[in-house]
């Protein structure tokens, strides 16, 4: 598995971790005596997700700076 490919998979994953993470903190603030710490847990992959998205932006525009051929759709 190259780079590229690693970081989008773990953009996927972060993804779904900060899903369900949201899910949590809905239930914790349904609470009739809210937990109001778990409503911070989401920050966390959040901030992860934001720095693997804008690695994955910014891929074809490095990609393409560099000379390279554009990777095949998908890749
Ligand atoms: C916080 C800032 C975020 C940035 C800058 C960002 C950026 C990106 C970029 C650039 C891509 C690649 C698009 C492409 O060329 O195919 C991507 C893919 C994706 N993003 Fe994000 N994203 C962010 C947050 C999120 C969040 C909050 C979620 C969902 C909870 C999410 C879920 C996904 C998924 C599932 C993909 C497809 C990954 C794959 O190809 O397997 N992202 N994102």
């Amino acid at each position: 598995m190259n780079w590229n490919k690693g970081i989008r998979q773990v953009h996927r994953w972060l993804s779904v971790i900060f899903t369900v993470s949201v899910i949590a903190t809905f239930v914790a603030l349904a609470q009739r005596e809210p937990i109001v710490w778990v409503s911070y847990v989401p920050l966390l992959p959040l901030a992860l997700l934001m720095l693997s998205g804008l690695y994955l932006f910014a891929l074809p525009y490095l990609a393409k700076w560099r000379g390279g051929r554009r990777p095949a759709p998908g890749a």
